[in-house]
């Protein structure tokens, strides 16, 4: 059960308000070119406005790798959402220093400023104590809205906490409210979809689901691993060897609970051009790969997946950015969204498969985070959510 505080706990007129979000977003030519997660944490931000607080936005963007890298820059980013809200969103120049300094001393209640993007300090990964002193100077309270950032114990999601009272933002509560749900009190039954390339990401997930789930279904490149430890030539699949033993591990703990692909659309080369052909699983030519499951594992997984009281999906079935191997991962898309159960679908791929199909309206929740979402699948407590005082 959720037992943080969030922003409702919380005395906030007059307060000035250090919000961490997740705007770690696609840009292009110098744009936002997804605002999934912008759009996202526009509750807890009029939440805050309403409410009489004078907003400090913080996030990162993308891996500058402690350097100013302007592509990288958040200014598009305030634009955005300056539009989104149809209010003036300042830009600090940089998230400490004397931009920052300037920008806080100046915000008044029902104002906004965005701070430039954390990483580009060093010391924002290194979760270091007085740059996480700097960037809660001058603020009354820490709102952690970033759930997608919440996996990292970085300064600006967990170190900050040691400076201010830390309290969860609107978004944040909504995820952990369905991934807890599904954690800790699934309805059944309860099926779990996983995909992606590789399986030494998601062993601990799969080890945990196991323990929760009635069905693991599990396609994309992970699903080769654990066909190759079955024993089938995978011929030029990419296939994890370091993690066959591991495979035949959680196959044989499983208990028949865990279905993979009986077909396979297979290419003779890693290209949307390749020549391709859909095999039952055993029937790879040599040199030829798996890209994605085939239509009868579709149709397999997809009778689990509607019969489900609770779906929750991470991971595409296949290579679905190339679209003659897109047909699984839409195929599964389709079968969630017509399933009557809680779905809960996370990872970027998984959830732009669901948007591109027109579903995402028949989908309980589509998480914002991808890596975090997948470390709680795996059981463990996220460090960003940790740090908030219990109510
Ligand atoms: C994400 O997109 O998963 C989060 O914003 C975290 O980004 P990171 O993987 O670069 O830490």
């Amino acid at each position: 059960m959720f037992h943080k505080k969030t922003v409702r706990d919380v005395q906030l007129n007059g307060k000035k308000v250090l919000v961490r979000v997740d705007f770690n977003v696609p840009l292009k030519d110098g744009k936002v070119a997804d605002d999934t997660r912008i759009r996202a944490a526009i509750p807890t931000i009029e939440y805050l406005l309403q409410h009489g607080a004078g907003l400090v936005l913080t996030s990162h963007l993308g891996r500058p790798k402690g350097k100013v890298v302007p592509a990288l820059s958040l200014r598009p980013v305030a634009d955005h959402l300056s539009a989104l809200l149809q209010m003036e969103v300042a830009f600090a120049a940089d998230c400490v220093g004397e931009p920052a300094h300037q920008a806080k001393a100046g915000l008044q209640p029902g104002g906004i400023v965005l701070l430039e993007n954390t990483r580009f300090h060093p010391e924002e990964k290194k979760n270091d104590p007085e740059f996480a002193r700097q960037l809660a100077a001058g603020c009354d309270l820490f709102v952690n809205d970033a759930f997608g950032s919440a996996h990292r114990a970085h300064a600006s999601t967990v170190g900050v906490a040691k400076y201010l009272p830390a309290v969860a933002g609107l978004l944040m509560e909504k995820e952990l409210k369905y991934l807890g749900q599904a954690l800790e009190n699934p309805k059944h039954p309860f099926v779990a979809i996983l995909g992606g390339a590789k399986i030494s990401d998601k062993i601990g997930v799969v080890r945990n689901l196991l323990t929760k789930a009635e069905h693991v279904l599990i396609g994309g490149g992970m699903a080769n691993t654990f066909l190759a430890a079955q024993g089938y030539d995978m011929a030029a699949s990419l296939v994890e060897k370091d993690a066959l033993e591991t495979a035949r591990a959680l196959l044989a703990e499983a208990g028949g609970k865990i279905h993979l692909p009986q077909d396979l659309v297979i290419a003779d080369a890693f290209s949307a051009d390749a020549v391709r052909k859909t095999v039952p699983v055993g029937n790879l030519p040599a040199g030829w790969m798996a890209l994605d499951i085939g239509p009868q594992t579709v149709t397999a997984f997809g009778r689990l997946i509607r019969e489900a009281a609770m779906v929750v999906w991470n991971g595409p079935m296949g290579v679905f950015e190339l679209p003659p191997f897109a047909a699984g991962t839409f195929g599964i898309a389709k079968a969630v969204a017509e399933s009557d159960a809680i779905s809960i679908v996370g990872g970027g791929d998984s959830v732009a498969a669901i948007k591109q199909s027109g579903l995402a309206d028949k989908i309980t929740h589509l998480s914002t985070g991808g890596g975090a979402s997948l470390e709680m699948l795996e059981g463990k407590i996220l460090p960003g959510v940790a740090v908030l005082e219990d109510k």
